[in-house]
């Protein structure tokens, strides 16, 4: 009960890090308002955990839908203790820097980078009004302390979210506002499967478990969603009540040993030599799929 008493809002709460963050927050205590544009998802997960979870439907690159969010859930409880700002997106998988369009740079700027900023923005709003020592935690990537190769847009939002956060834990703490990030290596969630897809599309959830299997660092387990939930956990609790500023990087030491190569893109994808090594039928015809989409020019 880590979080007994508190009230959390969790943004892209309907799906992956934050449905697994939105269950870990009500088992250890927390109400939770569970944000998202999915609305069926969102309302399906918040009926599966009420009385403790609701769900508010919230675009987080529209600031009047953050600032509606905020205050509806000061108002249904009370308080804001906890505000989780992990709705994200992922960029064009295969663009280069070189023949990336600037709408892939504005669609997912406009979510990952707006998103955090406008939620941080409110959060603390609503924060400081209540005198409230509330925790803010931001889902970055850890594209926010390296490159993705051929994921410029990416990268460059996550290392963002990065800013926004330092900025923040700064202006923030004469008010006892702590702000942090996590920052996830790859997890099997819908965003990795449905981003791969559009390149592969016989992508499954096996592939990509088999994919994060083969290209951590770390052996003998992949990263799951509740990994980076149960950190988030530990961030928006007391446990953390001296730390802010953080970037917690939850990578199994991918980022220490520098595992991509940046060579070009045919040598960078650690999915390439995932598919290289892998044998088994099934990942056959994404592996000829792949060979098309990457054959070079
Ligand atoms: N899956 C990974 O490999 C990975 C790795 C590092 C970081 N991340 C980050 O983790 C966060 C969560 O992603 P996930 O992997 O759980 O993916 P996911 O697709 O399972 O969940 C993302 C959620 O965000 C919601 N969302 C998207 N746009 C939104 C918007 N404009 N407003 C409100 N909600 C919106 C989606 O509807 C979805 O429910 C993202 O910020 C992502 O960049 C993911």
């Amino acid at each position: 009960m880590r979080l007994k008493g508190k009230v959390a809002v969790i943004t892209g709460g309907a799906s992956g890090i934050g449905e697994a963050s939105a269950k870990l927050f009500v088992e250890n205590g927390a109400q939770v308002v569970i944000a998202d544009i999915q609305d069926d998802h969102g309302n399906r997960l918040a009926q599966s955990l009420a009385p403790n979870a609701c769900f508010f439907h919230c675009d987080v690159s529209k600031e009047t839908d953050v600032s509606a969010l905020v205050d509806y859930a000061l108002e249904k409880h009370g308080r804001l203790d906890i505000v989780f700002s992990n709705a994200g997106i992922p960029g064009g998988l295969f663009s280069s820097m070189a023949d990336v369009t600037l709408e892939d740079l504005e669609r997912v700027i406009s979510v990952n980078v707006r998103g955090a900023y406008l939620c941080t923005k409110h959060a603390a709003r609503v924060m400081i009004g209540a005198k409230t020592r509330g925790s803010i935690l931001l889902t970055s990537s850890m594209a926010s302390v390296m490159a993705m190769p051929n994921g410029p847009s990416y990268t460059a939002s996550k290392h963002a979210v990065l800013g926004i956060m330092k900025s923040a834990a700064t202006d923030l703490a004469p008010h006892g506002i702590r702000v942090n990030c996590v920052s996830p290596a790859g997890v099997s969630t819908p965003m990795l499967i449905d981003a791969m897809k559009k390149s592969f599309p016989s992508f499954d959830k096996h592939c990509a478990d088999e994919m994060l299997e083969t290209t951590m660092e770390l052996k003998g387990l992949t990263l799951e969603a509740d990994d980076v939930a149960k950190s988030a956990l530990f961030l928006c609790s007391d446990d953390a009540r001296y730390i802010s500023g953080h970037n917690l990087v939850i990578d199994g030491a991918f980022t220490s040993c520098k595992a991509f190569s940046t060579a070009n893109s045919m040598d960078f994808l650690p999915i390439k030599s995932f598919f290289d090594r892998l044998a088994p039928a099934s990942s056959k015809k994404i592996q000829s799929e792949m060979n098309g989409q990457l054959a070079p020019q």
